[in-house]
């Protein structure tokens, strides 16, 4: 089955064309036949953050041409496709209706059936494109700039959410710490490339609720951000940023391992798979394998262009739905605040 997806819900415009193998089972597999990903980072980077009414704009301007890129890149044209799959929810709304019009245009346009997918469900299927993934059951452990979540993939579409962040997402603390150092936007990997150098022990920053028993899988990440912000009103940006991104750093993989583990050890889960942007991240990968192999739990780590957003992962989500009969209509719309 060749399926098109489309993804817009925030600061990517995003198209793939996914060539996928037993759609209908609970083991698809996906091979993209192209993926072309158009970042915005350029547009937001002065603002320090994702401007919401810019983003909707860049992706009207970029989503057709970007679609045509796709298609060329797999030599397919619209009618040879089973199946066109765009990102519904959650995201920016203004962003989101660009997808969701022109998968729909395209849709009546070709009599293609279209699905409208969640993101995080695109994050956790995402794995099914590497060259290595596992059959369900599974715990996803999703971090990225908007989500930091835990979720039992049951069965494909079936998912249970075991815990969240209580408040800032784990890329957004990545984000907001870079800002606070001077670094662009967004931060993320330009923490994980200095904290390199770096000694993770140098400061001893806190691990959000990792210690607390009552909300055994959530996270927080909000005083973490708060004692860096602390260190440098009090001693200024360092010259030297290694060992602060290092620490910082080690604070946040350690909380997300923590609880990842803590979960996937309660619900009797054998694999760990990583997914969204913040599974880019280096040191996050090398934890997460470390304690899981320590537990006995496989640990699946996607290559880091299938963490961040891209149109594939959205083309794999809407496949098995598509191969299983579900079918998006004419008024669909939007969903910015969809829960998996
Ligand atoms: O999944 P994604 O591309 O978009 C969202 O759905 O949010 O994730 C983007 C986030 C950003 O916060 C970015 O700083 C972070 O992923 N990120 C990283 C790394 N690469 C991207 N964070 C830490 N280390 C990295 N290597
Ligand atoms: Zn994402």
């Amino acid at each position: 089955m060749r399926v098109l997806g489309l993804e817009t819900s925030c600061d990517e415009t995003a198209a793939a064309v996914v060539e996928v193998t037993d759609a209908a089972s609970e083991r698809p597999r996906g091979r993209a036949l192209s993926d072309v990903v158009h970042t915005q980072a350029a547009v937001h980077e002065r603002f320090g953050g994702v401007v919401p009414e810019l983003a909707s704009r860049d992706h009207l301007q970029r989503a057709l041409p970007i679609v045509d890129e796709a298609l060329r890149r797999a030599g397919c044209e619209l009618r040879d496709l089973d199946g066109i799959s765009v990102t519904r929810g959650p995201g920016l709304v203004g962003a989101l209706l660009v997808g969701v019009q022109v998968g729909k245009s395209l849709s009546l346009a070709s009599g293609v059936p279209l699905a409208g997918v969640n993101h995080i469900e695109g994050h956790l299927l995402a794995v099914l494109l590497a060259d290595d993934a596992p059959a369900p059951p599974w715990l996803g452990l999703v971090v990225s700039g908007g989500h930091t979540s835990l979720y039992e993939v049951r069965a494909l579409g079936q998912y249970r959410a075991l815990g969240h962040t209580l408040d800032d997402a784990a890329g957004e603390a990545f984000d907001k710490v870079a800002k606070l150092l001077g670094l662009p936007y967004p931060g993320g990997a330009h923490i994980d490339r200095l904290a390199r150098g770096g000694d993770p022990r140098a400061f001893d920053f806190p691990r959000g609720l990792s210690r607390r028993s009552k909300a055994a899988y959530d996270f927080s990440f909000s005083g973490l951000k708060t004692a860096v912000l602390t260190q440098v009103r009090e001693r200024g940006v360092p010259e030297d940023l290694a060992d602060l991104c290092a620490s910082f750093q080690e604070a946040v993989c350690d909380a997300l391992t923590l609880r990842a583990l803590r979960a996937a050890r309660a619900a009797r889960l054998p694999a760990l798979v990583l997914c969204g942007g913040v599974a880019a991240n280096s040191r996050l990968r090398a934890l997460a394998a470390e304690r899981c192999a320590a537990e006995g739990i496989a640990a699946y780590l996607p290559p880091p262009q299938l963490c961040t957003d891209n149109g594939a992962m959205i083309a794999m989500a809407g496949a098995h739905r598509l191969a299983r009969g579900e079918r998006a209509s004419l008024d669909m719309s939007a969903d910015p605040g969809w829960r998996l």
